[in-house]
Order: structure tokens, then sequence, then C-alpha cells
């Protein structure tokens, strides 16, 4: 277990994880699915091929959501209803969005309070849907394991038992 933690002052916790493999990956998305509610925000950063759909679809598994979670060409944001009663996954890929201005367009906002939103290559597009938000930033290493760096920032993830900090696991395997 690397556990790489600390909680920053102020209103954000940051942990570190680091996952061996794709399962791992996935394993680490279900335990995210574990800690979520309606309203969350997630914004996922990294390399091309760095883990994020990977994760999305651990996400997704955890949340019983209707699947699958891929990352298809032409479609920038995809609803995949609760089969289990809770909320919605939105898959967002801001990839081909220009900036926040354009994710302004999909009016993310709607479907945000009552739904978890994941927003692929979301950093310095996203920020703006909320003030509180789970920043997630996948290292790749040559070795192909990964290091997940998670922030969370605001009030809603103070104290929150983030996989990575103190109280969480610090890595999947
Ligand atoms: N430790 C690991 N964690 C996650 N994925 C891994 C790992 N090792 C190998 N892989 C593989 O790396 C690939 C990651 O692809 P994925 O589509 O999840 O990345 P992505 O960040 O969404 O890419 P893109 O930038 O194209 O959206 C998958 O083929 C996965 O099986
Ligand atoms: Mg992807």
């Amino acid at each position: 277990m690397t556990d790489v933690t600390a909680t920053t002052p102020g209103a954000s916790t940051v942990g570190a994880v680091t996952a061996a493999t794709d399962d791992a990956m996935r394993a680490l998305g279900r335990d995210l699915a574990a800690l979520s509610r309606p309203g969350d925000l997630l914004i996922l950063s990294g390399p091309l091929g760095a883990g994020k759909t990977t994760l999305t679809q651990g996400l997704a598994e955890g949340l019983g959501v209707r699947g699958p979670v891929t990352s298809p060409t032409f479609v920038i944001s995809r609803i995949h209803p609760s089969l289990t009663g809770g909320p919605a996954l939105v898959h967002v890929d801001a990839y081909r969005l220009g900036g926040a201005d354009e994710i302004d367009d999909i009016d993310l906002d709607m479907t945000l309070p009552d739904s978890v939103t994941v927003v692929e290559w979301g950093e310095g597009v996203a920020e703006g849907l909320s003030d509180e938000r789970l920043e997630i930033r996948i290292e790749r290493h040559p070795d192909d394991t990964r290091t997940v760096h998670l922030r969370g920032v605001g009030a809603r993830w103070t104290g929150t038992d983030l996989p990575g900090t103190g109280a969480g696991r610090g890595q999947r395997r």
C-alpha cells in the first residue's frame, strides 16, 4: 500500500492511489461510487489512454447504472440511468470541446443536481459547473501502472474518506 496522503489546510482534501492494472482502476471507480452522492462533479484529467474511461466504467458498475460506458467518437455527453433507484451517471468527454463556453451549451447544470457527473478532459473546462468537485488526475507510468491523484474541493469533500487519504486505502490491485 502506497499511501501518499495529506489533508491540506482550507477546503481541499487530497490523496493518491496506485492502480497497477486496469482492474485496479475499475476497483477504484467502484470505491468512488460508494462515496458518491447526487450532485457530485468529478473532473478527470490525464493523458490519452491514462485510464479515465476505465475509471468511469468502475464508477458505473459501483453506481449500478445502465452501460456500457465507452468513449464514442462523436458523443460528448451520455446519460446512464440507474438500474437501482440511485443517481444516474452523466459521462462527458470534453476532449473536443473548445472550452468553458462550449460546456455551458450542453446544459449539464440540468442533470447535475440529481446525477453523478464525470467529465473526462474536464480540467480547465468544467470547474465552473460547481464550487464543489472531485478533481482526479491520472498519471501514467512507463510500466503501465497509474498514480491517481485525488483532490476534493469544497465542503462536500471535507472529512470524506477519500481513497488514498489517511483513513482510506492507498493501493488498488
Ligand atoms: N493501470 C492501468 N490503469 C488503467 N488502464 C490501464 C492500466 N494498465 C493498462 N491500462 C489500459 O490502458 C487503457 C486506458 O484506456 P482508457 O480509454 O480508459 O483511457 P482514457 O484516459 O479514457 O483515454 P482517452 O484520453 O482516449 O479518453 C485501457 O486499454 C486499459 O486496459
Ligand atoms: Mg476516455
